[in-house]
Formats: structure tokens, C-alpha cells, sequence
């Protein structure tokens, strides 16, 4: 035995000297649900080139890192990683460093002045042309391509979700947003809106199923407004749910305006698309709504709210907040908590403006919240939401829900954790269960953020 593995080695070493080491990238995303799917194009792409996955960013020969622009701290967040990918560049100088998605778009071949470690500058829709930007840099020169496009949808690259858990998948099916909100820089940074054809979809959705994920996520900035032809979101929706009805359908994000009473209905109809609905309200005061460029108003917002609560008894429903909008004033921001206790959303999430350079608000108006009031102001929609989603998590308690199991619980291995169709977070001990199953689960306790309970038959 033992001379057979010498031998064997000895063939490997053979073997790695006539074929050149692979070269090595390390991916890094920041930002949201989009830019994850994004990177799995990405990733494929690089595996095509015969890259191969780095575990660090040390180990790597190419070091990329795809960036979010929609608030100035997500942006920071990035410089400061930079700033550490240049330090290693110090050391190995042949690296080459390369930001990919919303700040490159948004900051083009000023990022190069600005951050002198970066070789490479790709926007959210020149993916294709990376291997063509990392050969610039290998002759010599910066990669750099910010160009938009009104057709690319990558229908054709197949993702590799190379860090995912392998029982939940998100699909990109449209991509860049036609909505122009005044403080929101994605319109400049994914371009205009274009939905990706429908078979494509179907196909990857089918290949996920049949590979063994159990839960897919139609992803794209206002997916309600999805149109490729005849077919329309709800349309879209019932084709992947017919898949397979042991895989679950959820998508993100909805526009209130395009949340139609069809969508609604097709989530009723098929058992296996989730019901919850993340619906961003952004605040509940109409003067800033408008200012916003919503095309809404709160009483519309409220209809939309009880539509869902009457078609889908007990969907799960969540919202996005901006606190501290241009102008703001302290009524206003009562309007906002004062619409939370009204909709009593599950969950939310709450972030203080940000100027984004560009932008219609920065244009036109002034940034004149002061900063401690907004500190303050994000502080009390925290805390009136904490207060809800407890309530909500208490009406759970004592009910059976069925959870697909994604993974260990954080704190844990002998817990698992997985969602409830309304995309509650449930932990409960392991036993005999694995990821992707589908447990039924008791709820006996719960924080503000997370149900607890025990598997029933
Ligand atoms: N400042 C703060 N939050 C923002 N969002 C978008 N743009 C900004 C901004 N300039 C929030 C919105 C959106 C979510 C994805 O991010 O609430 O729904
Ligand atoms: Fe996603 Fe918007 Fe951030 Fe771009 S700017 S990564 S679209 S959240």
C-alpha cells in the first residue's frame, strides 16, 4: 500500500510540472442580495478562464472585490478593505487588484487615482469583458470597463455559488431599476431596467431543484415589474413554482405600486411560494414620500398592506426605512413610526440618509437632517420596531410552522436553523435532521429576532 501512494505522488509531481500552477482569485462581495448573485456570474466566468478559488486574499493572484455605492458607509467599508489589499500588494506586487459592481460604476477611473493598489475597474455589466481587463493589466495597463447596457442580463453564464450552503440559491431574473427615487444612486449604478428571458430562468431554476436546492430567490430591483413578453411577474412566478412543489419560491424586491392583487393571488395559489413580502415604504409622511419620488402615497402604502393581511392571512411582511430624508421634520418622523405600529411589519430594515453624489435629492435638496437628530431618529424606529417584531414573534408561540433547515444555528452545532414560509428565523436541536430538510417545528420561545423551538410529527 504504502509504495502505491509514494508511487502515486511521485506521478502527481510529474504531472504539476508539466501543467503551469492555476492562477488564484479570492471574491469578495459587499452590499446586497444582487451583488451575491453577481458574483456567482463572476465566479463562473474566472473558472472558465481556469482561475481557480483562493481561500485569502494573500494566497490569491487576482483579488476582487464587488462594491456596493448605496450608502457612503458601504463605501468606506470598502476603501478600508483596499487599503488592506494594498498592504499585501507591498509584499507581492504581481497581484492584481480590481473593484467590480456599484462604486466602480458610480466612481469609474477616478477609483484608480484615488486607490492606487486598484489595476481593474468592471461595472455591473461589463462582466463579460473581465478576462479582457485582467489581460490590459497583464500588458501593462488598467482594466477598466463601466459601460451600461440595456440588454445584458448574463442569461446565458450558469452561476457558481461556490460559498452558498447548497439548499438556498438566489436568481437574478431582471437587473438596473427605471424607478429614479430621489436619494437612491442604483438607477447611475445598475443602469436601466431589463428583464432576463424567461426560460433561462426556468432552466436554472430546474437545474437548482434537480441538484437538490430546495428554495430559490427571484431577485432584481422591482421584480413586480417584471415583463419579457407575454410574461408578466405572476406569470413568471407560477412557472418556476411548477417546478418542483418541494422547492420554495420567494423573490425580492417589490415596488409598492407594482404590487398587484395577481401577484398576490399567484402567491396563494401555490403552496410552495413563501408568503412574505418585502415591501420597502422608505417613510410613512406624504410631503417626503413625495420628495422621495415614490410614486405612492401612505394611504396607498396602507391598501397594499391590507390587501396582503386579507389575501394571505399571516404572510410575513417587511419594509426598508429611511430616516432623516432632506428636510425631514420631527411630525414627519412620527408619521414614519406611527405608519410601523399601523402595518405592524415582522421585521425592517432602517438606515439614515445618506447623500449620494448624483442623485436627484443631491441635486435639489439640502442634507439638512443634522446629524445627532438622525442618530436619534434611526434610535427610535429601531427600538418601535424591536417592539413589533417581539409582538409578532409572541402571536408564533405555541403554533407549528415548517422550516427549511439551511445550516447550523450560529451559536451551535447542535442546532439548526432554518425560515418559516414567512421567512422567520427558527432554531431547534438538530437530532437526526440535516440541512434541506423540511422539519416541522414547534415555537416554544422567541427574542425580537428569532424564533426557538422543538421538531414535532
Ligand atoms: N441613504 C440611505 N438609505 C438608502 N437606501 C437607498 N438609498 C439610500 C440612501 N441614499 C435604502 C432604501 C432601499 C434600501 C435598499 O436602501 O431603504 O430600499
Ligand atoms: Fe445592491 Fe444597490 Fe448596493 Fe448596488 S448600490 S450593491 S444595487 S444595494
Amino acid at each position: 500500500m504504502d509504495t502505491q501512494v509514494g508511487q502515486m505522488e511521485e506521478i502527481s509531481v510529474t504531472k504539476e510540472k508539466i501543467t503551469a500552477p492555476k492562477l488564484k482569485f479570492f471574491l469578495e462581495t459587499y452590499g446586497c442580495q444582487m451583488n451575491i448573485a453577481d458574483s456567482e456570474l463572476v465566479t463562473a466566468i474566472l473558472l472558465n478562464q481556469g482561475y481557480e478559488p483562493a481561500p485569502a486574499p494573500a494566497d490569491a493572484d487576482l483579488i476582487l472585490t464587488n462594491t456596493c455605492a448605496i450608502r457612503e458607509n458601504a463605501e468606506e467599508r470598502v476603501r478600508s478593505r483596499l487599503r488592506e489589499f494594498r498592504k499585501i500588494k507591498l509584499h507581492k506586487p504581481d497581484i492584481v487588484v480590481g473593484v467590480l459592481g456599484c462604486m466602480a460604476e458610480r466612481l469609474k477611473e477616478k477609483l484608480l487615482v484615488e486607490e492606487d493598489c486598484v489595476d481593474i475597474v468592471v461595472g455591473p455589466d461589463a462582466y463579460r469583458t473581465l478576462p479582457f481587463c485582467i489581460n490590459e493589466v497583464n500588458e501593462g495597463r488598467k482594466g477598466v470597463n463601466v459601460q451600461l447596457s440595456r440588454e445584458e442580463t448574463y442569461s446565458d453564464i450558469n452561476p457558481v455559488r461556490l460559498g452558498g450552503n447548497g439548499v438556498t440559491a438566489y436568481i437574478s431574473i431582471m437587473r438596473g431599476c427605471d424607478n429614479m427615487c430621489s436619494f437612491c444612486v442604483v438607477p447611475f449604478t445598475r443602469g436601466r431596467e431589463r428583464s432576463r428571458e424567461p426560460e433561462s430562468i426556468i432552466r436554472e431554476a430546474r437545474q437548482l431543484s434537480d441538484k437538490g436546492y430546495r428554495e430559490v430567490t427571484l431577485l432584481g430591483q422591482n421584480v413586480n415589474s417584471y415583463r419579457y413578453g407575454d410574461t408578466g411577474f405572476a406569470n413568471l412566478l407560477g412557472m418556476v413554482a411548477s417546478i418542483n412543489p418541494l422547492l420554495r419560491v420567494r423573490f425580492s424586491t417589490s415596488n409598492p405600486q407594482d404590487m398587484t392583487d395577481d401577484v398576490l393571488y399567484t402567491i396563494k395559489k401555490f403552496d410552495n411560494i413563501c408568503k412574505y413580502v418585502h415591501l420597502p415604504v422608505q417613510s410613512g409622511n406624504d410631503r417626503i414620500l413625495q420628495l422621495m419620488n415614490r410614486s405612492y402615497n401612505r394611504q396607498y402604502y396602507m391598501e397594499r398592506i391590507k390587501a396582503i393581511r386579507k389575501i394571505l392571512p399571516g404572510c410575513g411582511i417587511s419594509t426598508d426605512i429611511i430616516t432623516g430624508f432632506c428636510s425631514e421634520t420631527e411630525i414627519e418622523h412620527k408619521d414614519t413610526i406611527s405608519l410601523m405600529h399601523e402595518a405592524e411589519f415582522d421585521f425592517a430594515y432602517m438606515f439614515k440618509y445618506s447623500e449620494r453624489p448624483g442623485t436627484l435629492a443631491a441635486r435639489k435638496f439640502k442634507d439638512d437632517v443634522p446629524e445627532e437628530d438622525k442618530s436619534r431618529r434611526l434610535s427610535e424606529i429601531i427600538q418601535t420596531q424591536q417592539d413589533i417584531s417581539y409582538s409578532s414573534n409572541l402571536k408564533d408561540l405555541n403554533r407549528v410552522y415548517e422550516v427549511l433547515v439551511e445550516g447550523n444555528s450560529r451559536k451551535s452545532s447542535r442546532y439548526l436553523s432554518g425560515r418559516s414560509s414567512m421567512n422567520k428565523v427558527i432554531v431547534f436541536p438538530a437530532g437526526e435532521h440535516k440541512p434541506g430538510d423540511y422539519v416541522k417545528v414547534l415555537v416554544t420561545k422567541c427574542t425580537p429576532a428569532t424564533l426557538l423551538g422543538e421538531p414535532v410529527n
